[in-house]
């Protein structure tokens, strides 16, 4: 008996992106590892990495994308009902990044406003962001809410040894979402999110350490099994639920993938992979009949030819995954807001080519080290494009600081005599006292 399930529509109204200032271009940093420039733009995919400048942290990118979402949408505090943090940068091994960021908002909007506002800070590697934002979302639709909206803020800073593989992965920035009822950007589907999870050391950062352990090639490994096992459960539970009606080219019903990304190339390789799964499955199961089966439910040979031509993984790279690999490329790994930062160069993307997205399904593939992914998907409103008004993540990316080597190492490594962008409408870290206590301070727009 497949299972039917009906009622209200939740999921992301809005959408708003801190990326910090300062980046490390890609060629600059080529000539200084001594690494073939191709490597990094063609064999990795990477073009720029966003670099965290000395007075910001994973709190001042958390409240400032807060901040943000809700001047753009002039949401007063009392519209709020909960700020969900999710990172793997926290700040104290107690204190959540969610009373550093409701300080500052405070900051803006007077003491208490944010008194009543719940939450607290999520980690699972990159995947938390998922668990965060499917926690709001389920508070809303078992009308837990109190009528009002959630927050779910993604932070984080992809750091790694100089030197290292991992170093040309890096990036930093912060996402947020506004999650409410009959969202514009995108209604989640119910019913189809599946998730996998197990005990590996592929990526991890001990208590102490200020850069991660990385199994690379075991990372990349495990990303891909992980992510297609997932994958395998949601495919499982969108055709027992009628979200798609036959697993024949189980692919032609989802228009965009939205991958986690730690670097652009991740988002093919993982593909091929599902694409590879897929390809058996069919070949096992429907390759005789598949013919005919397209010749009765399509009828002319154009369109057979077009479904057949998505068995091409490089023609469903381009039109399924591509669009999504803009903020990757340009900004680097922000871990968990990763796969929302796939979101929105769908829809920037989009918009510069002209293409009407509403009504198209996303798939969501979130991975997290450790390790676990979760798959889930949903389809973007007619309102995207009154949300996302002149881009999502186009304006983050305005007036950036290209850093040299120099700078970049003095960041990286905390020796930094002072900031290295100008900054106006954000929160700025000014100083740490003898007992860890941080001290925040807003920068007025001028
Ligand atoms: P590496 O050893 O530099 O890689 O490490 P490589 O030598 O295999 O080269 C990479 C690609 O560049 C290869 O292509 C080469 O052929 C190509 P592929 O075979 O993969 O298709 N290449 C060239 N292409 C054009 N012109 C050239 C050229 N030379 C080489 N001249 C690795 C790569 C990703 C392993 C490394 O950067 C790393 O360790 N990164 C950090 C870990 C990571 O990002 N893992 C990804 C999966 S785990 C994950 O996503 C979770 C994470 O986000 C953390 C979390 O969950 O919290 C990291």
């Amino acid at each position: 008996m497949p299972l039917k399930i009906r009622g209200m529509n939740a999921g992301i109204d809005d959408i708003a992106i801190f990326i910090p200032k300062p980046y490390v271009h890609y060629m600059d940093f080529a000539a200084a590892r001594g690494i073939s420039p191709e490597k990094l733009e063609k064999g990795i995919g990477v073009k720029a990495m966003a670099i965290p400048d000395s007075d910001e942290d994973t709190a001042t990118m958390a409240a400032t994308a807060c901040l943000r979402l809700m001047k753009k949408n002039n949401l007063s505090p009392k519209d709020i009902g909960r700020i969900e943090i999710a990172t793997e940068c926290g700040l104290d091994q107690s204190k959540a990044l969610n009373s550093y960021t409701i300080g500052m908002l405070e900051q803006v909007y007077g003491k208490w406003a944010l008194a009543h506002c719940g939450g607290r800070e999520s980690k699972f590697a990159c995947v938390s962001g998922s668990w965060a934002l499917r926690d709001c979302w389920t508070e809303i639709l078992a009308g837990e809410n109190n009528g009002k909206a959630s927050i779910v803020v993604m932070s984080d800073i992809a750091k790694y040894d100089i030197g290292s593989p991992g170093e040309y992965t890096q990036g930093a920035g912060a996402v947020a979402l506004l999650v409410k009822e009959s969202p514009r950007i995108i209604s989640l589907d119910r019913g189809v999110a599946s998730w996998v999870i197990s005990d590996d050391y592929d990526f991890y950062r001990p208590h102490g350490h200020k850069t991660p352990v990385v199994n690379g090639k075991y990372s990349l490994d495990c990303y891909v099994e992980q992510v297609a096992r997932a994958f395998a459960g949601f495919k499982r539970k969108a055709l027992e639920t009628r979200l798609v009606r036959t697993g024949l080219n189980f692919i032609s019903a989802i228009d965009y993938f939205a991958f986690h990304l730690p670097f652009p190339k991740m988002g093919r390789k993982a593909l091929e992979r599902i694409l590879a799964e897929e390809y058996v499955e069919e070949k096992m199961a429907f390759e005789a009949p598949l013919i005919s089966y397209l010749r009765e439910t399509h009828g002319d040979e154009r369109a057979i030819k077009e479904i057949l031509k998505l068995k091409n993984s490089e023609a469903v790279f381009r039109q399924k995954v591509e669009p999504s690999v803009l903020g990757c490329a340009h900004v680097g790994n922000i871990y968990t807001g990763s796969v929302f930062l796939s979101l929105a160069s769908i829809i920037d993307n989009e918009r510069l080519e002209r293409k009407d997205i509403a009504g198209k399904r996303i798939v969501f593939l979130s991975y997290g080290s450790g390790s676990s992914a979760v798959v889930y998907s949903g389809v973007i409103g007619k309102g995207h494009a009154d949300a996302a008004g002149k881009g999502i993540l186009m304006p983050a990316l305005e007036n950036r600081n290209r850093i040299s080597i120099e700078q970049y190492e003095a960041l990286h490594k905390g020796e930094a005599k002072a900031p290295v962008a100008e900054k106006r409408g954000q929160f700025v870290l000014e100083g740490v006292d003898g007992n860890e206590r941080r001290n925040y301070r807003f920068i007025e727009y001028g």
